[in-house]
Formats: C-alpha cells, structure tokens, sequence
C-alpha cells in the first residue's frame, strides 16, 4: 500500500520523506487554509519536495471552471494530479482532464456507485472518505472493501486512495482490504510505530542493561 500525507504542511512532509514514508501528498482548500500560505507557492513547494503525485484540489462548480483551474495547477509541477468533487460536473472535468493524459484524483466520495462512475469516467484515483462516514454511524472500511470488490471485477485500473483517515487502525484495515492508498495525516503515520509493550520492553531492557554495567561503545 502507497503512503500519500494529507496535508500542506511542509515541515511535516519533509520528516516522512527522509525516511522514505511519502509516496505522495494530498491537499485540499481546507488543508491550504490550515496551512495559512498561498496555493500556488505551498503547491509547487511540495510538488519539487516529493517525486509522487501531488493532488491539488479545484474550487470551481463547473466543469469549464475546474479544468480551467486544474490546468494552472499543473503547472506547478509534472506530478501534480488534478483534484475535482465527485459532482457530476466534476466526472465531465475528470473524463477531459484523463483523456487528455492528466492524473486525476476524484474526491469527497461516499458510495460504491459514485466510485463506480468516477473510474467510468477515467479517474486516475478515487478518494472515498472513511473517516467522515464513521462520523455518521456508517461504516467507512465497508465502502473500501465494495470499491475494491467491484474494481477487481471489471479490472478497472483506478486507484482506491482511502481517504478522511483518523486513526491507525484505519490503515491497518484500509491494508487488509487491499487499498492501493492510504492518504492520512502525519501524526496518524507516526502512530502506527507506537505500542505500549514496545515501550514497556524497552523500559526492562534498559534497565537491565544499565544493572550490567556495561557500555558499548
Ligand atoms: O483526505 C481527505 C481528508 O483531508 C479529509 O479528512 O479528517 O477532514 O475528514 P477529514
């Protein structure tokens, strides 16, 4: 499973990176909004940081208006892929933009039929948002497992990118299920190296190490 960071914070992105933990990155408006700098400038940072794919999201309604938009964005960067909605304005942007050799990433998916129609329609990537269906009682791991079940059926060659990650344990079950990404925040990376008895071993080795006296260097 590919690793994406979600999130336009570039200090963050540059730590996973040096150890090999960044496939890709994901960023949307609300992420550059957190981030408190401009689009093009925090984009483009990135785009050069990192050899994967770099979603930069579109914020128009129509598709004239997100094509429009996401060619601009490319020119941030060869490896930028064109984020649009999963509206039916943002399938006609996705069908132009693929056709036309673009990566595009598909995103704020919630059905097993929205996903159905985005890899129709050509996507590169189709963001479904687990964390958000959790959010209303759903259950999020389910629509990644339909996903995956009905892309294996017809060989479609979109990329499940599960998305609206929380938890480690939702990249755990994203793997199981066979996800070809996961795109989650930094600090979630960083917690799938935690566990209470690494720590507690740890502790007991230590202890006994410093009762031997010993030192090895
Ligand atoms: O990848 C999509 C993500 O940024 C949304 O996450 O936590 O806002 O639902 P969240």
């Amino acid at each position: 499973m590919k690793f994406f960071v979600d999130t336009a914070d570039t200090a963050a992105i540059r730590d996973l990176h040096e150890l090999g933990m960044v496939d890709g990155v994901t960023t949307n408006p609300s992420l550059i909004h957190k981030s408190g700098r401009d689009i093009k400038e925090v984009i483009k940072e990135i785009a050069e940081m990192v050899e994967g794919p770099v979603s930069a999201e579109t914020v128009a309604t129509d598709a004239d208006g997100m094509i429009a938009e996401g060619l601009e964005l490319k020119k941030l960067g060869e490896n930028i892929a064109i984020k649009v909605p999963l509206t039916w304005d943002g399938l006609k942007a996705c069908k132009k933009l693929s056709g036309d050799g673009h990566m595009v990433n598909v995103t704020l998916c919630f059905s097993a039929n929205q996903a159905l129609l985005a890899a129709k329609a050509g996507a590169t990537f189709i963001s479904p948002f687990i964390g958000r269906l959790d959010d209303i009682n759903l259950d999020g791991m389910d629509l990644i497992a339909d996903i995956r079940e009905i892309y294996d059926n017809y060989g479609f060659e979109t990329q499940i990118l599960a998305a609206s990650i929380r938890s480690a344990n939702h990249m755990t079950e994203a793997a199981k299920i066979g996800a070809d990404v996961a795109t989650a925040p930094p600090d979630v990376i960083r917690k799938m190296a935690a566990h209470p008895l690494t720590d507690k071993g740890l502790e007991g080795f230590l202890k006994d190490w410093a009762a031997t006296g010993q030192s090895i260097l």
